[in-house]
């Protein structure tokens, strides 16, 4: 089977989910792309730091100069921040290398020059985990757009502020006790502020807009407010009221080529409304079109496990087997799923 060779920047959060799930579910990627997929090397800060995976240390490397010494097809991003992440994934594009980013920083302020690079170069960069964690939400707005047109996008796209306010609401607890949880989980940014003042909600409106509407938003242009200043008592008198406090991100275009209007603000949703629902970490995206009317995604926003899933659905997405060339499971390897009854269904 062709061998794919992978080089991993970053082994935080993101980067040990891809590691992890690159080995436990080869089987899985090898049947929808034909391919076995090895990574080569890991880029790292700390050579010292303790980590929890068997077998890694001789992949490591603290010099990004070494990654590209050996031969690499697709290099994942997942270190965060501008630099130096912009200038590794420039030499890696100029490499020859597919890139795939979880940084959604890196990609609202700088997207749109990487994606002429790599289209100059013939390779691809592909970032779908930057947005709504393991939600496949790019994917599906831009299969979407092949015959709608969308007007408005729409939601929470930050899990660790709604993971805070819903603690906050539900579970009566302080802002900085969450935090602090969410950070332990790895939800959070490695400086927590792009959450908590909606920073991070700005950067993934702006690639929202491009995708959707092909504007280029500048990110420090969109109206934001974050949670850092909500109280569990307007919590509590929004729920009286009938209301949900969700941070929102919203973009909206008036008028076919028309301006587009983005915004991250503190939200008061009604109960009935969809997103009012939407609890934990959890993210959900509405798309309103002109044909299929809304449609809204649900998923885990952030952490290890959905996000590792989006990032190697983006490695899998750049070799994956045309339909007709799958391979087809026997019936006989078919077994019917039961619940606890013992019953089919
Ligand atoms: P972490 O802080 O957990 O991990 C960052 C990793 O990058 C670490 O392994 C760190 O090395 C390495 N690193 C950082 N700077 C450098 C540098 N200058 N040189 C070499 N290595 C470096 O971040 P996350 O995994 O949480 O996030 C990574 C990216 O994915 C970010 O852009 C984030 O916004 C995005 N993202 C995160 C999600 C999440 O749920 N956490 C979800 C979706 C996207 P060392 O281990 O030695 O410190
Ligand atoms: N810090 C981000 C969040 C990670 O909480 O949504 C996922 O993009």
């Amino acid at each position: 089977m062709e061998q794919v060779h992978v080089a991993l920047l970053g082994l935080g959060t993101v980067g040990t989910g891809v590691y992890k799930m690159i080995s436990t579910n080869q089987d899985v990627i090898a049947r929808q792309t034909g391919r076995y997929f090895e990574i080569q090397s890991i880029l790292v800060r700390n050579l010292d730091k303790e980590r929890n995976l068997k077998g890694i240390h001789h992949l490591l490397t603290d010099q990004f100069a070494h990654v590209l010494d050996k031969q690499v097809d697709v290099v994942v991003e997942a270190m965060g921040g501008v630099e130096p992440a912009l200038t590794y994934v420039k030499q890696a594009i100029e490499h020859g290398c597919h890139v795939v980013t979880a940084n959604k920083e890196l990609v609202a302020r700088h997207g749109v020059e990487l994606e002429k690079l790599a289209a100059e170069k013939g390779v691809q960069l592909l970032y779908e985990a930057s947005v709504g964690g393991g939600i496949p939400i790019l994917g599906t707005l831009q299969h979407f757009l092949k015959v709608n047109r969308i007007h408005k996008v729409m939601g929470i796209v930050n899990g660790t502020t709604n993971f805070i306010l819903t603690q906050m609401d539900e579970g009566g607890r302080d802002f900085d006790d969450v935090l602090a949880e969410a950070q332990q989980k790895g939800y959070a940014e490695a400086d927590p502020t792009a959450d908590v003042e909606g920073i991070d909600a700005a950067h993934k409106t702006a690639i929202l807009s491009r995708i959707v509407f092909g504007v280029a938003v500048n990110v420090d242009e969109i109206p934001r407010r974050g949670i850092s200043d909500v109280k569990r008592v307007e919590l509590q008198l929004a729920n009286m009221l009938g209301y949900k406090f969700k941070l929102l991100a919203q973009a909206e275009q008036f008028g076919e080529n028309g301006p587009v209007s983005c915004s991250v603000m503190p939200t008061l949703v009604p109960h009935e409304h969809p997103l009012a629902g939407v609890s934990g970490v959890y993210n959900a995206i509405t798309a309103e079109a002109d044909q299929a009317q809304d449609i809204t995604l649900v998923g885990q926003g952030a952490g290890e496990k959905p996000t590792a899933s989006a990032v190697v659905e983006d490695v899998t997405n750049l070799y994956r087997l045309p339909l007709v060339h799958r391979p087809i499971l026997q019936p006989s390897l078919f077994v019917p799923h039961r619940n606890e009854t013992g019953l089919s269904f």
